[in-house]
């Protein structure tokens, strides 16, 4: 038989458009979309959707986060719960320890992944230092091995960069072929209205949200993406929460400054008032930039189905809540100050945007592929990846449209133990993955060996 494997039946999801079609993989790559294909292994797709399969280009995996606190997900774990939401790649962060150089912490890192992946993983860098070596040598080495896109934070003490080293990092990305992240946030106004909020005795979770208002997002987006001006890249202005983010980044894209946009689940389903959960469980959804409003959450749809988002990703970054490694850290209950930042959500995010979106006729299939897929390997030089087109891997998700179920920890395979989604109704669920043409995940449960790889990626044109 011509294909080791064929996939009949389904409504297969192309950049050209939604047909009717067979996928025949030979050797880990679609060889083959055309009618009555035949393989060694036939997989009836009748009835579901096949997409490219899921990349998650910002998850946080096994990422050190301070002193006593611990991420809740390995990369067995991360990559078993995002094989199990329908994904085949993730691209989590290095993240250098105190003691470690930038180098040495990727060495370290993709170590740690070695034979434990249950999807494709591609590393993004996190700069939280513009020092001589980092910059001169580390970055450079790195892009050169593939490893072609860093984040650098304009939050968070002892992560936050100021505006004249984001300016010397862009110089680094323009010189090597890299793409630059940011996390907008003015830390300045965030540590004003966190002092505040404590000398008033507001220290409950929901003071997180409110002690990082919008328009705190907002000027970090306009400076973010006036630097990437000053410095001539391109810029990718990650987990936009809000409508006048979004509007600082349309503005840029006017003055003709190549600006990226993602958003992500927690900002079309989340407000503040789930951080204002009764007792602590308002601790479940803390994340920066915060969950907002309603209004906000129209304002992040309008983006999405007028195109000004390119990416729609999980920023997964799981804690456990019944933990004091995790959301009950030492003081956490005394202050939201104290509260580990993040949540998981790398096995809901593509059925969140697929029945808010899809089902409920918000967003095409295509669309949908776009944001959860191709652009992402567009954007981030994954060459191979994110689209069902002859020559590319076979990446491939099933998806029943017509499954309901209701998102239940008991359900999920993360590592955390619990999930800011629970009881969240949804139509739509991926019951196939397929990496490189083997499945990984059949009806809600892992399948196979860890045969997910590290992927380089190609530089990024300036
Ligand atoms: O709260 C969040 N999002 N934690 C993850 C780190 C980040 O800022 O993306
Ligand atoms: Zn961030
Ligand atoms: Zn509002
Ligand atoms: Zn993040």
């Amino acid at each position: 038989s011509t294909h080791d494997t064929v996939i009949s039946g389904a409504r297969v999801v192309t950049p050209a458009g939604a047909a009717q079609c067979d996928i025949g993989i030979r050797d880990g790559r679609i060889v083959t979309l055309g009618t009555d294909l035949s393989g060694n292994e036939m997989i009836d797709a009748t009835g579901l959707i096949a997409m490219p399969g899921g990349i998650d280009s910002h998850v946080h995996i096994a990422q050190p986060s301070g002193p006593g606190i611990e991420m809740a997900d390995d990369f067995a774990s991360a990559t078993r719960a995002a094989a199990c939401g329908g994904n085949t790649l993730v691209m989590p962060f290095v993240l250098p320890d105190e003691d470690q150089s930038l180098r040495e912490a990727t060495v370290a890192y993709l170590a740690r992944a070695e034979g434990q992946c249950l999807t494709d993983i591609s590393c993004h860098l996190i700069v939280k230092s513009a020092d001589p070596v980092t910059l001169g040598q580390d970055l450079p080495a790195l892009i050169a091995q593939g490893l072609t896109s860093f984040k650098v934070f304009m939050t968070y003490e002892g992560m936050r960069l100021k505006d004249s080293e984001i300016l010397q990092v862009m110089d680094v990305a323009k010189g090597q072929g890299a793409l630059t992240l940011v996390h907008a946030e003015n830390e300045d106004a965030i540590e004003y209205l966190r002092d505040k909020a404590e000398r008033a005795g507001d220290t409950a979770p929901v003071f997180h949200a409110r002690s990082r208002p919008v328009p705190v997002e907002r000027e970090a987006t306009h400076r973010a993406t006036t630097l990437a001006e000053v410095a001539g890249v391109p810029l990718m202005v990650v987990h936009v929460s809000n409508g006048a983010a979004l509007e600082e980044i349309r503005r840029a894209k006017d003055r003709g400054v190549k600006v990226y946009a993602e958003t992500c689940p927690q900002y079309i389903t989340l407000t503040a008032d789930d951080l204002d959960r009764a007792g602590f469980e308002g601790a479940k959804c803390v994340c920066s930039p915060p969950p907002r409003d309603t209004h906000e959450q129209a304002a992040i749809w309008a983006g999405l189905e007028q195109g000004a988002f390119d990416v729609f990703s999980s920023d997964h970054c799981p804690f456990r809540f019944a933990d004091e490694k995790g959301k009950d850290a030492p003081g956490a209950r005394d202050s939201f100050r104290n509260i580990p930042n993040g949540i998981p959500g790398v096995e809901t995010r593509l059925p969140i945007l697929f029945s808010e979106g899809v089902s409920k006729g918000r967003i095409s299939l295509e669309a949908f592929a776009a944001l959860t897929a191709t652009n992402h390997a567009r954007i981030y030089g994954l060459t191979n990846k994110g689209a069902l087109m002859v020559g590319k891997d076979a990446d491939i998700v099933l998806w029943d449209p017509t499954l309901t179920k209701a998102i239940t920890q008991g359900d999920l395979h993360h590592g955390s133990d619990y999930t800011p989604w629970e009881g969240f109704a949804v139509t739509g669920w991926p019951v196939r993955t397929l990496l490189r043409g083997q499945t990984v995940m059949e009806n809600g449960a892992p399948v196979g060996a860890a045969i997910g790889r590290h992927i380089a990626r190609d530089k990024v044109a300036a």
